[in-house]
């Protein structure tokens, strides 16, 4: 009698392969940068029939298991670009990142076909200045869609905060910003129009504070030099930890703005950053 056909493979260097599942993309890892214990960004191959649009996220996971975990990751490349960027967080047991945090140009990552999500500018109503608040890992939408010439199309200003606990954290950020200015086709489109704004909240700097207290106490414009945020021209988007989200979303409805989504665009969005 046959032996059961069975899922694992042994190969004769006794390495154990597991198929790809049905529906999913298996990329090759092109590049890997380590910011901090806390943080990196990798940069994966991109399949000629994925299509996404600028500030969503799609689920990724690694070939190591016959079920592989899948978590949600905000593309942090913008949808022009042949490469597809994510800038994540290493979570020491979790699930999937533990095991991420590992990976080396060349290994494969899993993706699944279909991106999503709402922090994407047709979920808003037009304005004229379009503030993008985040946390941690939650300006990896942003990396995209500050990298989109869509964006500012849409917007004739484009307002970039990005709080970390401490300046190490914010490496990633000010490195887009230099790329993005630097960039032939977006530096042009953005000159004079695209403000990053960071700080710091448990590291001494320059600008100090989470940045509820600084809109809400009006550094942030003074900082800037700028009007205060006002649902008549301006326009939000939020993406961090759940309680940021929580705290920037009921300041923004305290100043008037509504939120919006895809099917029904209004004044403000909000996704969480992915962790696991
Ligand atoms: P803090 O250091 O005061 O907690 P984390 O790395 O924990 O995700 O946090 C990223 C940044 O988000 C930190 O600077 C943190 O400030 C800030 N933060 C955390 N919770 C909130 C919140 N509810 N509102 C605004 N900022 C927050």
């Amino acid at each position: 009698m046959q032996p059961a056909a069975t899922a694992l493979k042994t190969t004769d260097a006794e390495v154990r392969q597991f198929p790809i599942p049905a529906n999913v993309h298996a990329e090759t890892v092109v590049s890997v940068k380590h910011y901090t214990d806390r943080l990196f960004s990798f940069r994966i191959t991109r399949p000629q029939s994925f299509r996404f649009r600028s500030g969503e996220f799609v689920m990724i996971g690694l070939p190591n298991a016959e079920k592989p975990v899948f978590r949600a990751y905000s593309i942090a490349s913008p949808a022009w670009d042949d490469e597809i960027e994510f800038f994540s967080i290493k979570v020491p047991d979790g699930p999937l990142t533990s095991e991420l945090q590992k990976i080396q140009p060349g290994d494969t990552v899993l993706m699944r076909q279909k991106a999503t999500g709402t922090l994407v500018v047709d979920a808003l109503t037009p304005g004229k200045r379009l503030f993008m608040i985040s946390t941690g890992t939650g300006i990896a939408p942003f990396a995209s869609l500050v990298r989109d010439p869509d964006t500012y199309e849409k917007f004739e200003e484009v307002i970039l905060t990005h709080t970390c606990r401490d300046h190490a954290e914010l490496r990633y950020g000010e490195e887009l910003f230099d790329q993005a200015a630097n960039d032939p086709l977006i530096g042009e489109v953005a000159a004079g129009r695209l403000t990053h704004y960071c700080t710091t909240t448990r590291e001494i700097s320059p600008r100090m504070g989470r940045i509820t207290r600084l809109i809400e106490n009006g550094k942030l414009y003074a900082d800037l030099g700028i009007p205060p945020l006002d649902p008549a021209t301006d326009r939000v988007m939020i993406c961090g930890s759940m309680s940021m989200l929580k705290d920037v979303k009921e300041l923004v409805e305290s100043l008037g703005f509504t939120e919006g989504s895809l099917n029904h665009p209004a004044e403000f969005v909000v996704e969480r950053a992915f962790v696991g």
